[in-house]
């Protein structure tokens, strides 16, 4: 008994130094663990995948080219399906089963929200993509992103529809269901009052909604210049869609949400001219966006990446410009470092971490043309 009890021990404790040596977020000679989290599937699917592909790309391209500090990234995926309860199920995955250094995710707000208390309590730095409501860096030091916030987004499209669309009155149509379109809604309107303009009407819609044909019945009696849907692509194309069929002929326009190559394919014909504010553009001919599209198509089939996928690839290079800076993966030394970046250039722009942790950088805004995203207008901070 007594001597079965010690090897069991002693066994034990083989298998921990073992553990330690090939992984928990990797040791001086093993691969670096990253965890990512992201909607591979269900209602914004497109969005994952996006995000995992761009980040995906950054981590074989690290890797090809010898890795950081020496060290392989090893990128572990998770998918959360798009779906509320998720995020957090899954993050805790990736952190206590696998040990993860980082984590990194996720495009949608209401999704990073979740997430976030999860890594910041375990202290595991965080970098989101795409996430641009200002709550998400709210939850802790431990906390970053790699995109602008909503108050800057909202203030970039009150003033393009007041200045550029020389609109006076505009309807605001918000997914109550999602943070990222109330707080963009909020920060729009804001922006808008002060530029001049006037909010003529104000309805709602959950997202995955069918049919919006009341709210839109009541926009148009409103008589609106434009309507401003800071929403996510699959409804905002079938919002689009029903407007058309009402004969609400105004612009419309939104924010990042908007941005999926299934916004044209669903829409169609009804998204012509309809505008849209976002990180970046894949037809602005910058040598470091031409290199990126580029080596993306390559990979994936000839598919030119979208702002997600951009972001995705940015926030692993971010991550990694904080590994070496900091020497290694010790938590609380990486986020010092990242939380020190003062300038990092990425595909999607030059950013700095402001005091707060989120990228203060550039946004562009894109019309849709011939079913193709056009580049407009680049608005710097
Ligand atoms: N900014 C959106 C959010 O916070 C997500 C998003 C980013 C969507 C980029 C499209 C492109 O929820």
């Amino acid at each position: 008994m007594h001597m079965r009890g010690r090897i069991l021990l002693l066994g034990g404790a083989i298998g921990l130094v073992a553990a330690a040596l090939s992984g928990c977020g990797g040791t001086d000679s093993g691969a670096i663990l990253i965890g990512e989290f992201a909607s591979l599937t269900g209602k914004e699917a497109t969005f994952g995948i996006s995000s995992h592909q761009g980040t995906a790309l950054a981590v074989e391209e690290i890797n090809a080219a010898g890795g950081i500090l020496g060290r392989p990234l090893e990128l572990r995926t998770e998918d959360d399906q798009s779906k509320a309860g998720e995020p957090a199920n899954v993050v805790n995955k990736l952190i206590s089963r696998d040990g993860v250094v980082a984590v990194l995710g996720e495009v949608a707000s209401s999704r990073s929200l979740e997430a976030a208390p999860v890594c910041q309590a375990n202290k595991v730095p965080m970098i989101s993509p795409a996430s641009t409501n200002p709550k998400v860096t709210e939850s802790g030091d431990y906390i970053f992103r790699v995109c602008f916030i909503d108050p800057f987004q909202g203030t970039v499209m009150a003033n393009f529809a007041s200045k550029t669309l020389r609109a006076r009155k505009v309807a605001v149509f918000t997914d109550v269901k999602s943070d990222y379109s109330k707080g963009l809604a909020k920060f729009f309107k804001e922006g808008f009052v002060k530029a001049g303009g006037q909010i003529c009407a104000e309805l709602d819609f959950n997202g995955g909604d069918k049919d919006f044909k009341a709210q839109l019945t009541a926009i148009k009696a409103a008589a609106p210049d434009a309507v401003f849907v800071p929403g996510y692509y699959t409804d905002v194309a079938i919002i689009c869609i029903q407007a058309k069929q009402l004969q609400l002929s105004v612009p419309f326009f939104g924010g990042d949400g908007w941005e999926s190559e299934k916004l044209v394919e669903i829409g169609g014909a009804a998204m012509e001219g309809h505008y849209f504010s976002t990180h970046y553009a894949a037809d602005n001919p910058t040598p470091r966006i031409t290199a990126f599209v580029e080596a993306y198509k390559k990979r994936y089939a000839g598919k030119t990446p979208d702002a997600m996928a951009a972001l995705g690839y940015d926030s692993v290079m971010f991550l990694a410009d904080g590994i070496k800076r900091a020497g290694g993966t010790e938590a609380s030394g990486l986020r010092q470092a990242l939380a020190e970046t003062k300038e990092f250039e990425g595909v999607t722009g030059k950013m700095a971490m402001n005091s707060q942790r989120d990228a203060v950088k550039a946004a562009v805004i894109l019309q849709i043309k011939g079913g193709k995203f056009r580049y407009m207008a680049t608005v710097a901070p």
